[in-house]
This record gives C-alpha cells, sequence and structure tokens, in this order.
C-alpha cells in the first residue's frame, strides 16, 4: 500500500491551527501512541499560497521534517480542498451555483465548481508546486488529492457547467438527433435542434426528464474525477513511485466509485458510524466490504472518529470500547490501516466539538488512553496487513442503476432506496458470518457462488451473463436501458430467458401494508409476475395477488419479486452460528471475531488458534466480553471459508 511497514495509525493533522510550540509536543505523543502516519495539508490552500502565486512552504517544511524524525510518515494533500480567498475574489466563478442559481458564498469549505476552468487551472497548478516541493522529501508517502470529492459539492449549475456538460453529452451522443432520441425529448415537447440549447437540470416548473437526470449524474461524477484525474496526472509526471488516493465517502450515490477507483492506487475511505445506531455496525461492514471490493484488495480507513463527531444533530460519544471495536471491524474488512480525524482536536471552528486521538483534556482523557490502547493493538496486528479476503457472495451495485431507480418524481414508488435494498440481503448475510464482495454486473462473476442482485433496474444484455453459481435477482430488475428507456415488452427485458418469467404488473405497498407470502411477510413493493418456464418458489398469500408466485427459479436463476425481512432463505450456501451481535469475518487464515453487544457472548472456535490481541492460545468454546474481539491467527495452514 505504501512503504511504511505493518498496518497504518494515525489521522489528519492540522498544525496550521496551533502555535508552533505545541507541534513538539504532537510528534512526541504521536510516537508515543504509536502512529506511523499524519494526513496533512488537507485544507492548507490559504497558508502555501497567500498570495497568487506566492508561496509560503517554511511552515510546512518544518512539520514534515519534524514528522520525519519521530518516524511518522506523511499522507500529503495536494491542499486543493478549499480555494483560497484571493482566488474566489478574483474570479468569483470559482464558487459553486445552486439548482436555484444561487452562488455560494466564500467562508465554508470544498467551494468550487468542479467544470471551471480557472478553479482547475490554480489547483493544478499548486499541485505542482507541491510535488515539486516534496518530492524527495522522505516523510512523503502517499499523496491525498483535495478531500472527500462530492462532499457539500457534487454540482453546480452555473454557465460554465453547463457548457462542460453540452461537451460532456456532444461526446457520449454525437449529435442532438443522437440526444433526442437517448433522452426521449419526443415526450412533453422537448425536442431539441441543437445542442447548445440544452442545459443542465435546474430547478423546472415540473418533474425533470429522467433520462436527462440520469446523464446529469454521470456527468457529474466524471467531471470531478476529471478534476481528480488533472492533480493526478501531475504527481505522477513529478513522482510516479509514490500512491495516489482521495478520501471517499462510503456507500455514496454521488459518484460512481467503480470509475474512480480505477484511477487510484490506493482505496481510502472515511466511515462515521453513529453511535447512537445500535445496528450501525451492520451498515458500515456493508461499505467497507465495498471498498475492498473496489480494487479486491485491502483498502485504508483513512478517517473515522474516536469518538462523537459535530455533524448530526445529536452527536453522541462512543462509549467505552466502541472506537477499539469499530477500529478492528475496518481491519476485519481489508483495511490495512485505521486513521481518524483528527489528531488533535481543534480549539476553534466547526469541528471544535468533534473527538480527536487528544482531547481537549490532553493525555488525563478516556480518549487518549483509547488512542494508546488502540496503537497497541495496531502493533499486535501488524502481520495482517496485506493479506487479502476470499468472498463466495457477490452483491451487485451499479451507479447507472442506482440513479435510474432513484432520479426523483417518475417511479411507480420512491420507496425503493439501492442502500436499503443492498443492506436488506446483507445484514442477514453478516449475521453468519459469510464473507461479502460487492461487484459489477458486467464483470466476470463466474468465481462466485452466489451472485445477488438486489436490484438491477437498468440493465444491458451484458449484464450478469457470467453468473454460473446461483443467481438471485430483486424486484423492478431489467426494467430499462441505460437511456432510462423502458425494455421493449417490459421487465425483466435482458433478463427474461435467463429468469423465466414475465412481469406482468408491479404492484408497489403504500406505506405501512404488508403483504404474505409463503416465504415471509412483503413490504414496500409487490410485483404481478407470469412464470414462462420457471417453477414457483413462493407464492403471494391473501389479497389482490393472492396465489400468484411471489419467488420463482429458473435453475439457479432465482427472481424474487417483492422485498421480505429476510429474503435469504433461498440461499445455496451456509454460514456460521454465530449470536447476536457478533460478527466474524476473515482475511486468509486470520478469523476476525467482533462482539458488538453490551453481554459476553459464547462462540465455539472452528479451529484453534492464537488471539493476536492477547497472545492466548484459544480453542472450542470461548467467551467474548461485550465489545470486545478475538483475531484467531487460525493453526491451521488451510483457511476454512464460511
Ligand atoms: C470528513 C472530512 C474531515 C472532517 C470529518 C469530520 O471526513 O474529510 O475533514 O470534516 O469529516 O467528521
Amino acid at each position: 500500500m505504501t512503504r511504511v511497514r505493518g498496518l497504518l495509525f494515525g489521522g489528519d493533522y492540522n498544525p496550521e491551527q496551533w502555535p508552533e510550540e505545541v507541534w513538539a509536543e504532537d510528534v512526541r505523543l504521536m510516537a508515543e501512541a504509536g502512529v506511523n502516519m499524519a494526513t496533512v495539508a488537507v485544507f492548507s490552500w490559504s497558508r502555501l499560497e497567500p498570495r497568487p502565486g506566492v508561496y509560503d512552504w517554511g511552515w510546512l517544511d518544518r512539520v514534515l521534517d519534524l514528522l520525519h524524525e519521530y518516524g511518522i510518515a506523511a499522507d500529503l494533500a495536494t491542499a486543493t480542498a478549499t480555494p483560497p480567498p484571493w482566488l474566489v475574489r478574483e474570479h468569483p466563478e470559482v464558487m459553486p451555483v445552486d439548482a436555484a442559481g444561487t452562488r455560494l458564498e466564500f467562508g465554508s469549505r470544498q467551494g468550487y465548481c468542479p467544470s471551471s476552468p480557472v478553479f482547475k487551472q490554480h489547483a493544478v497548478r499548486l499541485a505542482r508546486a507541491v510535488a515539486e516541493r516534496y518530492k524527495d522529501h522522505p516523510a512523503l508517502a502517499m499523496w491525498h488529492i483535495s478531500n472527500e470529492y462530492a462532499d457539500h459539492t457534487l454540482e453546480c449549475f452555473c454557465p460554465e457547467s453547463a457548457r462542460h456538460f453540452r461537451s460532456w453529452l456532444e461526446k457520449r451522443y454525437g449529435s442532438v438527433d443522437a440526444l433526442n432520441q437517448a433522452w426521449g425529448t419526443s415526450c412533453w415537447g422537448q425536442h431539441y435542434t441543437n445542442l447548445d440549447q440544452v442545459e443542465p437540470p435546474r430547478k423546472a416548473p415540473g418533474p425533470v426528464n429522467p433520462s436527462q437526470l440520469v446523464d446529469w449524474r454521470r456527468f457529474c461524477s466524471d467531471a470531478l474525477l476529471e478534476l481528480f484525474g488533472a492533480e493526478k496526472s501531475v504527481l505522477r509526471e513529478i513522482t510516479p513511485d509514490i500512491p495516489v488516493t482521495t478520501n471517499f465517502m462510503s456507500i455514496l450515490h454521488g459518484l460512481d466509485y467503480w470509475k474512480w477507483a480505477a484511477e487510484e492506487d490506493v482505496v481510502s475511505d472515511d466511515a462515521y458510524p453513529d453511535p447512537a445506531d445500535p445496528e450501525s455496525h451492520v451498515a458500515v461492514a456493508l461499505s467497507y466490504d465495498l471498498m475492498r471490493s473496489l480494487k479486491r484488495k485491502p483498502w485504508l480507513l483513512l478517517e473515522s472518529a474516536p469518538s462523537a463527531v459535530s455533524w448530526r444533530e445529536v452527536n453522541v460519544p462512543k462509549p467505552p470500547g466502541m472506537m477499539r471495536l469499530h477500529s478492528l471491524q475496518a481491519l476485519a474488512h481489508g483495511s490495512d490501516g485505521v486513521m481518524f480525524f483528527q489528531w488533535r482536536q481543534a480549539h476553534y471552528g466547526p469541528e471544535k466539538f468533534h473527538s480527536a486521538m487528544l482531547p481537549h483534556g490532553g493525555t488525563s482523557t478516556r480518549g487518549w488512553q483509547d488512542t494508546l490502547r488502540l496503537g497497541r493493538d495496531l502493533r499486535n496486528l501488524a502481520e495482517i496487513a496485506g493479506t487479502s479476503t476470499k468472498a463466495d457472495v457477490a452483491l451487485i451495485l451499479d451507479w447507472d442503476s442506482w440513479w435510474g431507480l432513484e432520479a426523483p418524481e417518475s417511479m411507480p414508488s420512491n420507496r425503493l432506496r439501492l442502500k436499503e435494498l443492498l443492506l436488506a440481503w446483507y445484514a442477514p448475510l453478516h449475521a453468519r458470518g459469510i464473507n461479502v464482495d460487492l461487484a459489477r454486473p458486467d464483470e466476470d462473476l463466474s468465481g462466485y457462488r452466489v451472485v445477488i442482485a438486489p436490484n438491477l433496474y437498468m440493465c444491458t444484455a451484458e449484464s450478469l451473463r457470467t453468473v454460473t453459481g446461483q443467481l438471485v435477482v430483486g424486484p423492478f430488475s431489467g426494467v430499462v436501458d441505460p437511456n432510462d428507456h423502458v425494455h421493449p415488452g417490459g421487465a425483466p427485458g435482458p433478463l427474461k430467458t435467463m429468469l423465466g418469467i414475465e412481469v406482468d404488473e408491479f404492484w408497489p405497498l403504500p406505506d405501512g401494508v404488508t403483504q404474505e407470502t409463503t416465504a415471509g411477510i412483503a413490504h414496500t413493493w409487490a410485483e404481478w409476475i407470469r412464470p414462462i418456464d420457471a417453477e414457483v418458489v413462493a407464492t403471494y398469500q391473501g389479497g389482490e395477488l393472492d396465489g400468484l408466485p411471489a419467488i420463482t427459479r429458473k435453475g439457479d436463476a432465482y427472481y424474487v419479486s417483492c422485498l421480505l425481512d429476510d429474503p435469504t432463505a433461498i440461499l445455496s450456501i451456509e454460514g456460521l452460528d454465530l449470536p447476536d451481535g457478533v460478527e466474524a469475518t476473515r482475511r486468509e487464515n486470520y478469523l476476525f471475531l467482533l462482539n458488538h453487544a453490551t453481554t459476553p457472548k459464547k462462540v465455539i472456535l472452528p479451529t484453534p488458534g492464537r488471539d493476536l490481541l492477547t497472545q492466548q492460545d484459544l480453542e472450542g468454546e470461548i467467551e467474548i466480553a461485550p465489545r470486545d474481539a478475538i483475531v484467531l491467527k487460525e493453526s491451521s495452514d488451510t483457511p476454512v471459508y464460511p
């Protein structure tokens, strides 16, 4: 991942918020805690380039030298996340404009128009200057481009963005006729005679053309990726051997992370599960699995909260043990380190109440003791760095389909939300300790015993063709083509032959209404389906759909036409028998057992081994304390996958 050995440990370090006297204490305490990497200069543009083309490197030179002196590597930011005031005042057009036409004001962060050539030119100039300055600095271990793309600014509706959108459309369609065809502009009198007439989907009197909306989502993801790419190519040119990352935001609707990850060396993620939600460890496990799946290799938890965040309505702290447990959970799902936002708790600004590795109260706090303890744990676990994860189950996630599914105002029901659909399948698998990969519908899926597409609203002839194991397709799939046009003959379109069914009519259920089936209670959605050559596995019971098929099967291809609380009974895969709240995950021959419950839990180990956290040999039935974990290095050389 980087040249730093073992697992990475550290956090965002913002020394420019502190007098220099504090820096010496920072690095001394970092070393004491075992910190080996710090993310620096994320929001430092206005300090590094206080006037156009005039740089002030002195402070950052000293910070990097200090870090290096204490054996701490730098995940060095290109510092382009927030444009400086001089750039905004000289070129107000670098600030983004919202859908109602208001240009946003300076005074927060990450305010820039993704399509602004002026912003891009200045950002690339700074990235080049930073890279030239620090290319040979011994602390430099990784490049961190910008920060959380799409946070605060995912889209901009200014004239420059409109121009950029039109040129993106021109590349995609080649002509206005092709665009008219793709967008179905014969509907509601939207026929264009020139591409120049096309605008971004600003606030309109009524529902906006859904094909236009899907293209807008594609464009917005691509426009930011272009910006990232412009900085990356400068870094590649100057430091070809330094890995590049940008921090993702877990499962994010706005950016197609498959496309993005292909442009990165290291996938990194920022994850903030809510301590107030007792099930948050399940949803976060799903996003960790996505991060690992994006490159099918270890990734890095680049930001997490040591305790409370500062941006929810109510920011609940992590109770004792949770920070450690959640950190170990990221490792269990393939992260090669645990990093935090941030190192030292701020004294001012919007994040002054956000927790940190070194809290306001200093080294006498519970937080600092937690930091020290985690540092020790990570040293004990160093040997898991680089180990891989094998999964027999793939969950399909496709951004085009997601964008189509969640386009507002034109669907049979607005209640189908992709993250919830994914989670409905993922949670029961997770509860049985079954490793899961996320996958694209058009990649080689032949290595998986089970492939589940909870929903694939948008689908092509190539989708899911390579599945050789069991295939399970969820409702409202195979509905439209990539232009958001319904497939001829209706759903499930190109999946019809594979699944052996036809959908006669979608049957969304009103809020709070349920529908019985022989496979359990359905909610939110049902369908009137007709088997062609599929057998019926389960039927609807009672109501308008009484006796009609709810689940069908043609060979190994299943169609589930409704949403069930636990749809996994039909899967041909066995898991572990785990007590409630206990999570089990494997990386090669390391078995992670994590007890998220507040009571002790007993587990029977599948094989004897040594717990790397306590250095104790364990076998048979063991007890895991509340919010505690075991990382078992199994004695057997042959890993047994659940
Ligand atoms: C994100 C940002 C950080 C910080 C944290 C707070 O992860 O990247 O700069 O604001 O949120 O949780």
